[in-house]
């Protein structure tokens, strides 16, 4: 098995590229994010996103017209249908229950704890992400990222043939448990019915073959024999889990993480008890087209 390793650490004129692991994950320097990005420093921004799949980012204390900016400079923004902010539809709250008194209308439960990318119950999931940390707890909640360019890459040969041409079935399931009427989940089931994804995604913008499957979303490989199905999906989802694939990251208020969604996962650590305040805008991205083109 053979693992990319990246190019150790790079200068631009624009801003320091420090990577954190061989898989991927870079640390960058130099740069205000408050800031308007001029056309270079955008460039080199996108192409260090597509290069190390996640960028993280420290002391970014954006306001929310800041962040959402932000995002806007790489994408129509999404709202998403389950949590966002009264006041800012386009940021989603991830906010632990030691603060949801005080800030209502975000949620930590559903994929804490549980590797995945972002929104692939969408027709069209989220290209990407950039989270803000707010409020720290002490220690403990870090994000794990892992590269799913690499979880395909090193799977057999005769699984990767295996799965090639499959889809699966993506869903909302998972926000069900959060809203309290029959009326509002009947809403969201019509909303967002359950698509289908290729299990393989080419990935639109580097070309590459990315593993696209994941445990909060993806619920059935289609044309399967259930437990077939089930089998092959516990198999497919513990391929993110290995190490090598991975980088952690240990947030600070300011501290951002801005990751590729078509070619990461990631897991919200729950092993913290005391308040922790995230907030998310999320880039719109484009339908999932697997090897055959469909
Ligand atoms: C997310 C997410 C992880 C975290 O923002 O999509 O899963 O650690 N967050 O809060
Ligand atoms: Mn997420």
């Amino acid at each position: 098995m053979t693992v990319q390793t990246l190019d150790h650490r790079t200068s631009t004129a624009l801003f320091d590229i420090t990577p954190l692991q061989p898989s991927l994950g870079a640390l960058i320097t130099g740069i205000d994010l408050a800031q308007p990005l001029d056309r270079p420093t955008y460039d080199a921004l996108r192409a260090a996103l597509l290069k190390y799949r996640v960028i993280f980012f420290r002391d970014q204390h954006l306001t929310r017209e800041q962040h959402i900016a932000l995002g806007a400079a790489f994408g129509d923004l999404e709202e998403h249908p389950v949590f966002s902010l009264p006041d800012y539809p386009q940021i989603l709250p991830l906010i632990s229950d030691e603060l949801k008194e005080r800030l209502p209308g975000g949620y930590r439960r559903t994929s804490d704890g549980n590797w995945h990318a972002d929104t692939t119950f969408r027709a069209e999931p989220s290209a990407a992400s950039i989270l803000l940390q707010r409020v720290s707890p002490s220690l403990g909640g870090d994000t794990v990222f892992a590269n799913a360019v690499a979880a395909y890459d090193t799977l057999d040969e005769e699984t990767k043939a295996r799965i090639d041409g499959l889809t699966a079935i993506h869903d909302t399931r998972t926000f069900l448990q959060f809203l309290d009427t029959e009326e509002k989940r009947d809403a969201l089931q019509k909303a967002f019915p359950p698509v289908e994804h290729p299990v393989v995604r080419i990935h639109p913008e580097t070309g590459e073959k990315v593993l696209y499957v994941n445990s909060v979303f993806t619920r059935r490989i289609v044309g399967l024999p259930e437990a077939e199905s089930d089998a092959l999906l516990a198999l497919l989802f513990n391929q993110v889990k290995r190490p090598e694939f991975q980088v952690r990251w240990s947030w600070r208020p300011g501290s951002i993480a801005f990751w590729d969604n078509r070619a990461t996962q990631h897991y919200a650590v729950p092993d913290y008890s005391e308040a922790r305040h995230m907030e998310r805008v999320t880039i719109v991205g484009d339908r999932p087209v697997g090897p055959g083109g469909a």
